[in-house]
C-alpha cells in the first residue's frame, strides 16, 4: 500500500532535534581505508563510470554491453552481460586459492553446537544441493520458496537456487501457515525447502507442521525438501523429500552457467504491516555489484583479518545481502547465529563476540535498545577488544542508543555506521564511510557515492540545509528492485506516482545546517500537531535521551484542539522509579529538548512495546490504544500477547 502523506498545505517536517556530538574517523582506520573521500568526487564525475568499476570488482563470463538502460520507471543494468552469482560468491574464492578460509562459523543456539564451513566446504555443499535441485525438477526461472532456521543449508540453499538460475523466496521462519502459503501462492513456486525446526529460546521449535499446513493448499508444489535440524517427530507426506538423503548423495562436482545480468535473484516479500505482501524482485549483477560495494565500503572489509558478523535473520533483506551475498561475493569470513540473544543467557552476543574476535558488527536498533535495558554490567564482562566498526540497520538509531553502542560495545573507539536503506533498495543507500565520516548520534549522513538522494518538500523540490520532507531517490541505482513480482502497476503506484521521476521511499528526513541526512521514521507515523508535522522518531530520541527511560513509542492521537496530540508510551530503565510525576518529568524533558510544540499530551508507562518480527514497532496498533479504539490486527506481532499487557496497564488512555 501507498504509504499516505499529509496534506500539500502543511508544512514540512519540523526541524527539532539539537544533536552537537560528533566523532571523527580513527587516525589508523582513516589511513587504511578501503574507500577514501576521492570515491565521491569520482561518482559525483561519472556515476555511470563509478558503478562499472564497482561492477569490474565481480567475475562476469561476458562483459555487459551497456552500463544501464533506463525507461523510467523501469531499469536495466548491465545488459549483455554475463555472471553466476553463485560462482562469484563461492567458486571464485577457491580458484584463487583461498579454498581453505573460513566462510561461515557457525554458532547453534544450545551451546557448543557449532559448524566452521570454508569456502571449499561451501563449494561442495552448493554443488551438492544444486545437483539435488535439478534432480527434483527444479529448472531456470523456477520459484523455490525457503523457509527454514538460521542454519548452514539455508545460504546453501539459496545458492544453489542461484547457481541453476532458480528464484528463491525466503520466508522468515517466524510467519504463519497462511503468509507462507499466500507467499508459495503469489511467486507460484513449485518446491519448498524447510526443516524440522530450529532452536530458538531454548527450545526445538517446529517450522515442519507449518509447512504442511500451507502446503496442503498449494496444490503447484511438487515437493518439499526437508533439513533435520532439531530431530523433532515430524509427519511425512509422499511429496516430503529428505536433505540428507537427496543431497547428501549428490556430486560434489557443478558447472555454473552462466546468467544474464538481469535474470531475477529472487523474490523477498515486504513485512508491511498492511495490505497484500509485496514481491520485490531482484535481478542479479546490479544486485551484487552494490552489495559487494557497499559491504566493502561501509564495513571497510578486510576479507584476510576480519570477522564479520551480522546479526539479522536471513530471511529478512538485511540478511540477503549482508549476511550472504555482499560477504561472501567479497570472500569475508563471517559469523552465523541461530538463536535468541538472551539464550541461555544475556551475554550470548558478547561471549560470541569474544570467542570469535569479532571486528565487525552490524545489529539493529531495537536489539541495542534491548541490551540497554538489561544493563551495562552484562556486556563489560566480555573482552571485546576485536571489535573496530559498529553498523545499525532497520530504524532511525536513537542518538543515546547509539552513543550507548559505541561507548559499551565498541568501547569508545569504534565507528558506527547507521545504514539506512530498505528491501526495495537492495543494499546500503545513505551511510556514513568509518574511515571518512565523522558520525552524528543518529544521523545517516551522506548518500553512499554513486547514489543520488534527497529531501524534498510536497512539490517534490529539494528542501533548503536546515529543512525537512521526505526521502527521494533521484537516478536509479544498481540494486534497486525492477518491480512488484508480477504486479508492474503497483511498483509504479507505490514508488514513483508521489514525486515525477523520483522513488518516493516513504520515509520522512531532514537536512541539517551541514547538509547531513536525518531519516525520522515512515511517512504515515508523522504527527501533524498545530499544524507542525513532527516526526515520532525525534520524539522518541527525546524520552529515550532521559536516563529513566529505557524505550518509547510515540503517536498522534486525535486531539480536538491541535488536530493530532502527542501520545507516548514509555518503558522505564530496570533500575528507574516509576513515581506519580514521572509523567510530568518526561513531558517537561521533552519540551525542553526539542520545544513546547513537541511537549507529549500524555505520557503512559508500560511493561513492553508491540514489534514486528523484524523489530519495528507498530505505531498504528498504539494508534488504536491512544484513541480508545479496540486494537486491530495483530497477527504480525512478534509477541501477540504484549497488547494484553499495555491495555491491564491504561484504564486512563484518553
Ligand atoms: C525501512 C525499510 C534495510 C534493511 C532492514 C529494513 C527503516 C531502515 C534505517 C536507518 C532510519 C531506517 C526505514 C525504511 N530503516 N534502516 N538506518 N535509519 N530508518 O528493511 O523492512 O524494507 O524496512 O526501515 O523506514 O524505509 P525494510
Amino acid at each position: 500500500m501507498a504509504p499516505e502523506t499529509p496534506g500539500t498545505e502543511t508544512q514540512a517536517l519540523s526541524n527539532l532535534l539539537q544533536e552537537s556530538r560528533r566523532f571523527a574517523p580513527p587516525a589508523d582506520l582513516a589511513s587504511s581505508a578501503n574507500v577514501t573521500s576521492a570515491a565521491y568526487d569520482e561518482a559525483a564525475a561519472d556515476r555511470l563510470g563509478f558503478w562499472e568499476r564497482a561492477a569490474d570488482r565481480l567475475t562476469w563470463a561476458k562483459r555487459w554491453d551497456t552500463t544501464l538502460e533506463w525507461n523510467p520507471p523501469f531499469a536495466k543494468w548491465f545488459t549483455g552481460g554475463q555472471l553466476n552469482i553463485a560462482y562469484n560468491c563461492v567458486d571464485r574464492h577457491v580458484e584463487a586459492g583461498r579454498g581453505d578460509k573460513v566462510a561461515y562459523y557457525w554458532e547453534g543456539e544450545p551451546e557448543g553446537d557449532s559448524r566452521t564451513l570454508t569456502y571449499a566446504d561451501l563449494q561442495r555443499e552448493v554443488n551438492k544441493a544444486a545437483n539435488a535441485l535439478t534432480e527434483l525438477g527444479v529448472a531456470k526461472g523456477d520459484r523455490v520458496a525457503i523457509y527454514m532456521p538460521m542454519i548452514p543449508e539455508l545460504p546453501i540453499a539459496m545458492l544453489a537456487c542461484a547457481r541453476i538460475g532458480a528464484i528463491h523466496s525466503v520466508v522468515f521462519g517466524g510467519f504463519s501457515a497462511s503468509a507462507l502459503k499466500s507467499r508459495i501462492d503469489d511467486a507460484d513456486a513449485k518446491l519448498v525447502i524447510t526443516a524440522d525446526g530450529g532452536y530458538r529460546r531454548g527450545a526445538p521449535s517446529a517450522l515442519k507442521p507449518t509447512v504442511d499446513e500451507a502446503v496442503a493448499e498449494c496444490p503447484q508444489i511438487e515437493h518439499v525438501l526437508v533439513v533435520r535440524r532439531t530431530n523433532q517427530e515430524i509427519s511425512t507426506y509422499d511429496r516430503d523429500v529428505f536433505w540428507a538423503d537427496i543431497v547428501e548423495r549428490q556430486s560434489d562436482q557443478h558447472t555454473a552457467e552462466p546468467h544474464e545480468a538481469e535474470d531475477p535473484l529472487f523474490i523477498l516479500y515486504t513485512s508491511g504491516t498492511t495490505g497484500k505482501p509485496k514481491g520485490i524482485l531482484h535481478t542479479s549483477g546490479g544486485y551484487l555489484t552494490q552489495t559487494s560495494w557497499t559491504h566493502n565500503a561501509v564495513f571497510d572489509l578486510k576479507p584476510d583479518t576480519d570477522i564479520y558478523w551480522c546479526t539479522a535473520d536471513i530471511g529478512w533483506v538485511t540478511g540477503h545481502s549482508y549476511i550472504v551475498y555482499g560477504p561472501l561475493a567479497n570472500g569475508a569470513t563471517s559469523v552465523i547465529y541461530e538463536g535468541t540473544p538472551d539464550t541461555p543467557h544475556r551475554g550470548r552476543f558478547w561471549e560470541i563476540v569474544q570467542k570469535y574476535k569479532v571486528t565487525i558488527l552490524y545489529t539493529a536498533p531495537t536489539a541495542i535498545r534491548t541490551f540497554m535495558k538489561w544493563g551495562d554490567d552484562i556486556p563489560a564482562k566480555f573482552d571485546m577488544s576485536s571489535l573496530r566498526i559498529l553498523g545499525s540497520v532497520g530504524e532511525p538509531i536513537n542518538p543515546e542508543a547509539y552513543v550507548w553502542y559505541r561507548e559499551h560495545i565498541g568501547a569508545s573507539r569504534t565507528p558506527v555506521v547507521d545504514t539506512w536503506w530498505q528491501t526495495e533498495t537492495g543494499a546500503i543507500m545513505i551511510s556514513p564511510l568509518p574511515g571518512v565520516t565523522s558520525g552524528k548520534p543518529g544521523a545517516a549522513m551522506t548518500p553512499l557515492p554513486g547514489i543520488v538522494a534527497d529531501v524534498v518538500d510536497d512539490q517534490g523540490h529539494s528542501v533548503p540545509n536546515g529543512g525537512g520532507g521526505y526521502l527521494a531517490i533521484r537516478e536509479p541505482w544498481p540494486s534497486m528492485l525492477r518491480t512488484i513480482w508480477g504486479d508492474d502497476q503497483r511498483y509504479i503506484e507505490t514508488y514513483w506516482s508521489r514525486f515525477e521521476g523520483m522513488y518516493f521511499a516513504g520515509d520522512g528526513a531532514k537536512r541539517d545546517e551541514d547538509g547531513d541526512i536525518w531519516l525520522l521514521g515512515r511517512v504515515d507515523d508523522v504527527m501533524l500537531v498545530s499544524g507542525h508535522n513532527i516526526s515520532t522518531t525525534e520524539v522518541e530520541s527525546a524520552l529515550v535521551s532521559h536516563p529513566k527511560v529505557a524505550e518509547a513509542a510515540v503517536v498522534g492521537a486525535t486531539d480536538p484542539v491541535t488536530g493530532q496530540a502527542i501520545v507516548s508510551f514509555v518503558i522505564l530503565r530496570g533500575t528507574a522509579e516509576e513515581g506519580a510525576d514521572i509523567a510530568t518529568e518526561l513531558r517537561n524533558h521533552v519540551a525542553k529538548t526539542l520545544g513546547p510544540i513537541a511537549k507529549p499530551r500524555q505520557i503512559l508507562v508500560v511493561p513492553e512495546l508491540p514489534k514486528t518480527r523484524s523489530g519495528k514497532i507498530m505505531r498504528r496498533l498504539l494508534r488504536d490504544v491512544a484513541e480508545n479504539r479496540s486494537v486491530g490486527d495483530v497477527t504480525t506481532l512478534a509477541d501477540s500477547t504484549v497488547m494484553n499487557l499495555i491495555a491491564e496497564k491504561l484504564p486512563s488512555a484518553k
